[in-house]
């Protein structure tokens, strides 16, 4: 795959897809860390004489009927700020070609509010593709989506590249994932195994040791017979569960189950939190965070790795008194010195609240992304760069 940096840009038109899809309440932007991440890309290609046309989707909207609150104008406000100069919001791209001179950038309007984004149409893509020169595919975070301003545009636009950021996303989960600083040790958590389960089953057999927390770890604790009360748990996995734990054992890993717990009999910000041994659990309680012991466990485990994946909350660090495990689990990784890598939208604003993003090593803007990189898949958008 060429990246940009090996293209002459100079006087050319990009065409940079990135993954600008922030959090937007009310017209204001609530995390700015995708278009932080942008940026590098956008200046670069401006430092090197470029014409820069930036698109981007936002959110998941009807297609063929464009909402106000999808629109990407409080994106380009951001944008324009940032690079101090106007970025204009174009709306009306798809039958003609956008004027724009060396030095300058232009945002296109979500991407999805046009008919036959999402399926991937192939006359949407040529339309994308008749717009540049070279298009630059940057969005880490829609890579998993072979769409028309992902995927099919990268067949028929002249040249094609990856953009920086995509780049240092796969160098550095490469560098995780493909041949590890040991022992490794991935941490998934979050609320449900079903939605982790082949991340699951890909790390069971890469990893040293693979953390459960949140809402996975209670299938964990039930598939070794505890009582977990009231807690989140899949009962229907606790098999999956057992065959991911013998998975783990039968590569030399190991899947630490948590030895104690915090639980409340509610789910509410002013519940106290109780420790009890994982073994004391009772009908009416409901598993909120990791226990102290555990907590032990776990950052001993953190101090010795040389390298540390993590996605997924441990507990429900939303309310303090439930977030002493997540906390320790980020002090740990800050402190330690193995390679350490974060991603999904939880697992940032973890990150966020414990004030740790300057000590993790790489902090991955993917989200849904992210996963699929974790479960050893192919990212088509990825793939399709490989054309030439
Ligand atoms: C994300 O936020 O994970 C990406 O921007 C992809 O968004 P999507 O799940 O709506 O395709």
């Amino acid at each position: 795959i060429r990246t940009m940096s090996e293209l002459d840009i100079n006087q050319q038109t990009v065409l940079i897809r990135q993954d600008l899809n922030v959090p937007i309440d009310e017209g204001q932007i609530s995390s700015d860390a995708r278009l932080r991440a942008s940026l590098p890309t956008i200046k670069t290609a401006l430092e090197k004489g470029a014409a820069v046309l930036l698109m981007s989707h936002l959110g998941r909207p009807t297609p063929g009927s464009p909402e106000t609150k999808y629109s990407l104008q409080p994106v380009a406000d951001y944008l324009s700020e940032a690079l101090g100069q106007k970025v204009a919001l174009i709306s009306h791209y798809l039958d003609q070609r956008v004027a724009l001179k060396s030095g300058q950038v232009a945002l296109l309007e979500n991407v999805r509010f046009n008919v036959g984004e999402v399926e991937n149409d192939d006359i949407l893509a040529k339309k994308y593709a008749a717009l540049c020169d070279i298009f630059v595919m940057d969005a880490f975070g829609t890579a998993h989506r072979a769409q028309a301003s992902t995927h099919g545009v990268a067949k028929y636009a002249k040249q094609v590249c990856a953009g920086p950021l995509l780049d240092g996303e796969l160098k550095a989960l490469g560098k995780a994932l493909d041949n590890p600083a040991r022992p490794m040790v991935a941490i998934v958590g979050g609320s449900k195994v079903s939605t982790k389960l082949t991340v699951l089953d890909s790390l069971s057999s890469k990893v040293d040791q693979l953390i459960v927390g949140g809402g996975i770890a209670n299938t964990f604790i039930a598939a070794q017979g505890h009582n977990v009360g009231k807690s989140l748990v899949e009962m229907n996995l606790i098999d999956q569960a057992k065959a991911l734990i013998k998975a783990a054992k039968d590569n030399g890993g190991d899947i630490p189950i948590p030895s104690d717990v915090l639980v409340g009999s509610q789910f509410s910000k002013d519940e106290p939190a109780i420790t009890k041994s994982v073994d004391a659990v009772s009908d009416n309680d409901m598993i909120f965070d990791i226990g102290p012991n555990t907590v032990k466990v776990l950052t001993n485990i953190l101090k010795n790795a040389g390298t540390i994946v993590w996605n997924g909350p441990l507990g429900v660090f939303e309310f303090d008194q439930f977030g002493e495990g997540t906390k320790a689990i980020a002090h740990a990784i800050a402190q330690s010195d193995a390679f350490s890598i974060a991603g999904g939208g939880d697992t940032l604003a973890a990150v966020d609240k414990y004030g740790i993003a300057d000590k993790v090593s790489y902090i991955s803007t993917g989200g849904g992304a992210f996963l699929e990189f974790l479960e050893g898949k192919t990212l088509p958008a990825v793939a399709i760069l490989d054309r030439d």
